[in-house]
């Protein structure tokens, strides 16, 4: 065990999440010491966000090789029978530890059981499967998520003086556990809006397996219904606030209509340096990348980690250990932030129509 503990410090990964080592190397959480260690990632999509091809891969790819550990990382492609497919073929092809970003959590427990039963340790990846076996959790703070979505949206929606105003939702996959908190998050500030007459509820909806081109049906139809009176949009990720500002535009309603998102993506980034969109959040997946990687090679190579920190799976009643990361706020006012963290370049935000607003935002 002290040979992987020197490994993964001099890869730097022990510093960045503070984990530390704890147990013996008996391989009793899957992954086993006589196995060459590799590990399996299975990505959910390659649409619902942008997120998960430019940053997770990337950066699990540079955790991975730097820690000098044989890695697969496949897209599931939203296809749930692909997922199982890339499962098997993971388990079968000898991986040591697997890591998941579930589709929905029934998909995921009868992955993670079957990597179980055969020695292989797993990681649930960003999102948490109800019912799952997996030794760790790691992700962000996600009911944190929801409440600067939330915040953030008072404060554009009080900003531009807005009496009562009518604030639809346009929440994430049903299925998706993350989304379920982003909700909790973000109704934790803005029932007590509406609770005190301050705020107008509006239409409320899920967007199934984050579908953008379904929520801009959705928010069609919820503009149709409400005969556009709707003054503020709490969109559960930028790919959602996208297609709700596609509409406004066509109304001619963007940049009146405040409009969250999520995931610092370069899109939602030029929607808030263009003024169509109030934030985003930005979660460092970097950093949720390498603790995860820090895990996966820890468990890959049959030893365990102390997070100092659990979740509870209401579904399976279990305290999952986990990582949970603090998510940050952007407005316009500190969209460099995210450039100065290496999160995007200059280059892909700062194109020819936005190079203006750039230089405006300071970057
Ligand atoms: C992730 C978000 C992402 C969404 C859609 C969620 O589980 O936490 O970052 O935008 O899935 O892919």
């Amino acid at each position: 065990m002290r040979r992987g503990i020197i490994a993964l410090a001099a890869a730097g990964l022990l510093a960045v999440t503070g984990l530390t080592a704890c147990g013996d190397d008996d391989g009793g959480d899957g992954g086993s010491a006589d196995k060459k260690p590799k590990i399996g990632v299975i990505l959910p999509d390659s649409k619902s966000s942008a997120r998960w091809e430019t940053a997770d891969r990337k950066y699990l790819e540079e955790a991975f090789k730097s820690a000098g550990v044989d890695y697969d990382i496949q897209n599931a492609q939203n296809d749930k029978n692909a997922f199982q497919t890339i499962a098997d073929q993971m388990i079968s092809s000898g991986v040591t530890a697997l890591m998941i970003v579930n589709l929905d959590s029934g998909t995921g427990k009868a992955v993670l059981d079957k990597a179980k039963q055969q020695g292989v340790a797993t990681i649930d990846y960003d999102r948490l499967t109800l019912g799952g076996s997996a030794s760790y959790y790691v992700s962000f703070d996600n009911v944190a998520v929801g409440k600067l979505q939330g915040e953030g949206l008072t404060k554009c929606l009080t900003a531009m003086n807005k009496t009562k105003p009518v604030v639809a939702y346009l929440n994430g996959s049903p299925t998706d556990n993350n989304a379920t908190l982003f909700k909790q998050g973000y109704d934790g500030v803005i029932k007590a809006k509406f609770d005190a007459g301050e705020f107008t509820k509006g239409p409320d909806q899920s967007v199934p397996e984050w579908d953008n081109a379904q929520a801009q049906t959705i928010f069609e139809q919820m503009f149709t219904t409400t005969g556009g009176k709707i003054d503020g949009v709490l969109a559960a990720n930028d790919g959602l606030g996208n297609s709700v500002i596609n509409v406004l535009k066509k109304n001619n309603l963007n940049g009146k209509v405040p409009v969250t998102g999520q995931d610092a993506t370069v899109q939602g980034l030029q929607n808030i340096l263009a003024g169509d969109q109030c934030m985003t959040v930005y979660k460092a997946i970097k950093k949720e990348a390498d603790a995860a990687a820090e895990l996966a090679i820890a468990l890959a190579k049959g030893e365990k980690k102390d997070t100092g920190k659990t979740v509870k799976d209401v579904e399976g009643n279990r305290d999952v250990p986990a990582v949970l990361l603090e998510p940050q706020s952007i407005t316009k006012e500190n969209v460099k932030a995210v450039v100065a963290d290496g999160f995007v370049t200059k280059a892909e935000l700062c194109t020819a129509a936005f190079a203006a607003k750039c230089t405006e935002a300071g970057i």
